[in-house]
């Protein structure tokens, strides 16, 4: 017999039922917390925090502290920690996001790119193991990586881009020199996400934030394929024989939902564009042969800058879309509650726990 999953977030991720709608927020540890920049301010900066696990368990923490109706965790790191062990030597300069020093912008670099040593990477591994232990089970603990096209996006650009023209170039002009890019991106992320199971990750979130700058005709074999090629070389299992659910978040991609179903994974991810009832009707899989996947979001982060009442109506209207949940299957399209993307840095603290509570009240009250 497999073990009983009683956390709703992990029922709702392997589509079980559950008694509200659980949710989480993507970048819930992070600059909007007055004890994140305090934290942060002791060492000095994002990647001093990030590399020393007992500071990222202390930050992966933090939110999960505040706000008691949160259900899952995410390990606080950051998708670049890879390049960055590829040698691509990422900083990050005070509000102005990441930078590599050495990106891929001639071919000799990209023919010297290799899958780094996991050693590398040991400080992320070890931050899960110990945040497993200072959790002791209250909420599951999700780890994360970057898609193989999302952070070929940053090690190319060089850092984050309004246009994406260097990549762009480089899939038109030598598609060649991208896919060897993407392939190394793929064996290296389904490494470090089969590492963060050993340690004790208990859910995997792949966050493709800019497959949606693609073309409809370029997606599925720059995007999509290499996701997919992550996920078929991680372990479904855990040693302990626990199911591992899958997330993969692709931001402004709600239109190829119908194609992203053939991702071996339990969850789709979307942001704030995506209409709840269609995808629910798609990811159900009533239009294919494919098993039902549940749907992670969508709230648009600015809500959360508004006033009270604002939130209320606006997460109740997102929960209405979704509509009522299903109570009786064994499995079936469940929804988890998040944002459409990361929390907005600006968002008061409060705020987000009258998002919370919304969920739960009125979430609870559509069940009945
Ligand atoms: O969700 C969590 O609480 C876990 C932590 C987490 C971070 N980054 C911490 C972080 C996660 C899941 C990420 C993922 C990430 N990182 C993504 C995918 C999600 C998305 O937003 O699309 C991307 C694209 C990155 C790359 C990245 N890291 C950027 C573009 C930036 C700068 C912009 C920004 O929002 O600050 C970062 C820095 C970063 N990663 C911060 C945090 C808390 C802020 C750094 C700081 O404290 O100054």
């Amino acid at each position: 017999m497999p073990p009983v999953i009683t956390h709703p977030f992990l029922r709702a991720c392997l589509g079980h039922s559950t008694n509200y709608t659980p949710t989480w927020l993507m970048r819930q540890a992070g600059r909007y917390l007055p004890e994140y920049r305090a934290l942060r301010a002791q060492v000095g900066g994002f990647m001093a925090l990030a590399t020393n696990p007992e500071l990222a368990t202390q930050a992966t923490l933090q939110p999960i502290a505040r706000y008691p109706l949160l259900d899952a965790a995410i390990i606080f790191s950051d998708i670049l920690t890879i390049p960055d062990a590829m040698g691509l030597g990422l900083s990050f300069q005070q509000g102005e996001g990441p930078q590599f020093a050495k990106p891929l912008q001639h071919e000799d670099a990209i023919n010297r790119l290799s899958v780094p040593d996991m050693n590398t990477l040991r400080y992320v591994f070890d931050a899960i193991a110990l945040t497993r232990r200072e959790l002791n089970n209250a909420v599951p603990l999700i780890g994360f990586a970057g898609s193989p096209w999302t952070l070929a996006c940053y090690m190319v650009e060089g850092a984050s881009s309004r246009d994406f023209s260097r990549i762009k170039t480089m899939l038109y002009a030598r598609p060649d020199l991208l896919h060897r890019i993407l392939k190394i991106n793929a064996e290296s992320v389904a490494q470090y996400l089969t590492a963060q199971i050993e340690a004790g990750a208990q859910a995997l979130m792949v966050f493709d934030s800019w497959g949606g700058i693609l073309s409809d005709t370029t997606f599925a074999s720059y995007s999509l394929d290499y996701t997919q090629a992550v996920l078929q070389q991680i372990p479904r299992y855990n040693a302990a024989g626990d199911i591992i659910p899958r997330i993969v978040f692709t931001k402004n991609a709600s239109l190829w939902l119908p194609a992203m179903r053939r991702l071996d994974c339990d969850v789709l991810g979307v942001d704030w564009c995506a209409n709840l009832t269609q995808a629910r009707t798609i990811l159900s899989g009533k239009a294919d042969d494919l098993p039902s996947q549940s749907l992670q979001g969508n709230l648009d982060p600015s809500v959360l800058l508004a006033d009270k009442q604002a939130i209320q109506n606006q997460t109740r209207i997102m929960l209405d879309s979704f509509g009522a949940p299903d109570t009786t299957l064994e499995k079936t399209c469940q929804h988890i509650c998040n944002l459409g993307h990361g929390i907005n840095q600006h968002t008061p603290p409060e705020n987000v726990a009258v998002f919370l509570e919304t969920v739960r009240q009125y979430s609870t009250a559509l069940r009945a």
